[in-house]
């Protein structure tokens, strides 16, 4: 197991999607099922703060990863889901505890086979804290809002300097500041700082330190 752990914009799904492709592992992108869970919300019409009616849909939505596809209830929305508005919202009910029930275990479930890339915010320190190598990657503030907005661009989206500054630092704080399984390094992973790095450059540094472990852990 690999747990890719790190803000919005470090590159995390980038890299962690060519990296389980270079190593022959699936992919586990943890972020991509709070966000069908939140498309599935806003969906449904409800809003965050109505606890007894999230609690409901919560328990009934069923969120799978099929390959590459993000599907809720057997509806495929893996483009859907990456909208600014849907990643906001996601943000919100991610720090909600009945969220994170729901799919922790899940989660879990996915990766007890092992030969995965576990992606995300909490996967090295929450879901799968005896993954053999973690990294938590991270970029400077400026690299990462530059990056979500040439993302976006290339869905057809367009976001100012500014604004895509101000989403990113807005999700930061609300990631590593809630109360349950916020973001942050676990204290065995590998911090790797990817600013003015190339994702080739990137995957390059991650594979290198995976077959590290890999030497260390049959001699
Ligand atoms: O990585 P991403 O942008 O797709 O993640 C969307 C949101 O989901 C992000 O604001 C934090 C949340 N998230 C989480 O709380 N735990 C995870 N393991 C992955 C994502």
């Amino acid at each position: 197991m690999i747990a890719i752990d790190g803000p919005a914009g470090a590159g995390k799904g980038t890299v962690a999607r060519r990296l389980a492709a270079r190593l022959g592992y699936r992919l586990l992108d943890t972020g991509a099922m709070y966000r069908a869970l939140a498309w599935s919300v806003a969906r449904a019409g409800l809003a965050p703060e109505d606890t007894p009616a999230l609690r409901k849909h919560v328990e009934r939505v069923q969120i799978d990863l099929e390959g590459d596809r993000v599907v809720v209830d057997e509806r495929d929305v893996t483009d859907e889901i990456r909208s600014p508005e849907i990643a906001t919202l996601t943000s919100r009910l991610s720090m909600l505890g009945v969220v994170r029930d729901k799919l922790t275990p899940v989660q879990r479930r996915m990766a007890a086979t092992g030969g995965v890339v576990l992606e995300g915010r909490d996967t090295g320190t929450v879901v799968a804290p005896d993954a053999e190598v973690k990294f938590y990657l991270d970029a400077s503030l400026e690299e990462r809002a530059r990056r979500r907005q040439l993302e976006l661009r290339a869905r057809g989206v367009e976001v100012d300097t500014d604004t895509a500054r101000r989403d990113i630092a807005a999700r930061d704080a609300q990631d590593s500041s809630r109360v349950l399984a916020p973001l942050r390094k676990a204290d065995d992973a590998i911090e790797v700082d990817t600013t003015g790095l190339s994702v080739d450059q990137v995957v390059g540094v991650l594979a290198e330190m995976v077959e590290r472990r890999r030497r260390e852990g049959c001699s």
